[in-house]
């Protein structure tokens, strides 16, 4: 979902003035039991992290999602904002970068197939009660098999350790012009998706698998409005289940029946992407209040599902090109308290969301993750960084978190 992220933030950051002072999240840490098998016939009350499953260890003309230019990151060649902590990642899925420890060691960097990674991510999903995932499959690279060995050990951990997953395709570089992006889909989910609906580990919802597709409403991408419908018309026919993530302005067009709403319309299920929208300090009495409420209700009013998207913070510095200071840190993440803000609101939301989708387990290239990742006093020395708290307890410190919230939100909503 990176396509649209980078205006998102620069629109967000010339609109919304950041103010805090909240209290911290840092908690004692707490021991799990391990969560019961989840439900993966419904989304109702289900508590979701998109997945991107992209790092990869650098090789000739892969795009590896760490260093820019493809090769060894280390100092001046990073894409990631913040540094994930592999010490419980099998040895074999870890290589070398030139970032500097604080003991001086090479900082380990890990491949998202290989295998034991992706069991890892579901068994702290167990561990720390977290319902499971959105996997990200990317429709500019429909082709690039390496997304299917991810997607075959996400199915294989998902039944293992009893959590779910579904699809959701990132159609931000769709372009209509070029041919229909709904047949596109369609054919990719007909040949290669539909097989994974047969699993128990699949989350269905209404006795349909759900599909999720991400890009649609967005001036930035080019899917225009017929082939936007058409691509949840599709999926339906196909028999799926089908949510779209949307630009968070959606609610102004489908009560104004303007822009993308008869895309919207199409849909079962509507989830924006909120992500770099509102501040801490503005989130409140702002978006939630003037566009979250209302958005709640004119869903349920068109009988449409909603999941609300919520998201601990975010930095794009090296995304930016680490040209723009500003951009470091963009969204702090309060130690948590901005997170707990959301998660608290929409579980208060007087119209219940169907699902809660968490931006995101492994985004770290736009500082969105929950997986564990190094406290300031663990990073890089030779690199800048965005560092979880020093005072947290352990580096899962956002899943821990997530376990809680999805707890209360599945209270409320079931
Ligand atoms: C977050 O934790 C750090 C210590 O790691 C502390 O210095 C800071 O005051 C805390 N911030 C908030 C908002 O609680
Ligand atoms: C929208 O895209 C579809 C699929 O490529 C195309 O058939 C249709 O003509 C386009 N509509 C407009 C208004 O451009």
């Amino acid at each position: 979902m990176r396509a649209t992220l980078s205006a998102l933030l620069l629109a967000a950051a010339a609109s919304t003035a950041t103010a805090h002072g909240h209290e911290g999240h840092a908690k004692a840490h707490q021991e799990y039991a391990r969560a019961a098998a989840v439900d993966t016939s419904t989304l109702k009350g289900k508590w979701l992290y998109g997945y991107q499953g992209w790092f990869r260890k650098p090789a000739a003309g892969v795009n590896n999602h760490w260093s820019p230019n493809g090769g060894t990151p280390g100092p001046g060649n990073v894409e990631f904002e913040f540094v994930p902590d592999v010490s419980q990642y099998p040895a074999n899925c870890l290589f070398a970068s030139t970032l500097k420890a604080p003991n001086g060691q090479p900082v380990q960097l890990y491949d998202n197939t290989c295998q034991g990674v992706v069991d890892l991510h579901f068994k702290w999903m167990q561990q720390y009660g977290i319902d499971g995932i959105v996997v990200q499959r990317f429709l500019s690279h429909l082709d690039d098999t390496s997304f299917i060995t991810v997607l075959n050990q996400v199915e294989a951990a998902a039944v293992k350790y009893g959590r779910g997953f579904m699809v959701e395709y990132d159609a931000s570089g769709g372009n209509s012009a070029t041919g229909s992006v709904a047949a596109q889909i369609l054919a990719d989910y007909n040949s290669k998706v539909k097989p994974y609906t047969t699993s128990s580990a699949y989350i269905h919802h209404n006795g349909k698998p759900a599909v999720m597709v991400f890009g649609v409403g967005y001036t930035t991408v080019a899917i225009n409005v017929t082939d936007g419908a058409n691509i949840a018309t599709q999926l339906k026919g196909a028999g799926a289940y089908v949510g779209y993530g949307v630009p968070p302005t959606f609610g102004t067009d489908l009560r104004a029946n303007t822009g993308f709403a008869a895309a919207y319309k199409a849909a079962n299920l509507i989830s924006p992407w909120t992500v770099g929208s509102f501040s801490e300090g503005g989130y409140l009495k702002g978006y939630h209040t003037t566009t979250q409420i209302p958005d709640s209700q004119t869903l349920h009013s068109l009988g449409i599902d909603h999941a609300p998207l919520i998201w601990p913070g975010t930095s794009a510095y090296h995304l930016n090109g680490a040209t723009t200071p500003s951009s470091f840190d963009y969204f702090p993440r309060y130690n948590g308290s901005f997170y707990s803000m959301q998660a608290d609101a929409i579980t208060s939301l007087a119209i219940k969301p169907l699902f809660a989708f968490n931006a995101m387990f492994d985004e770290i290239n736009e500082g969105t993750q929950s997986l564990p990742c190094l406290k300031n006093n663990q990073l890089p020395t030779n690199e800048k960084f965005v560092g979880y708290d020093n005072n947290f307890a352990d580096t899962a410190f956002y899943l821990e978190l997530g376990g809680q919230k999805g707890a209360a939100f599945a209270a409320a909503v079931n």
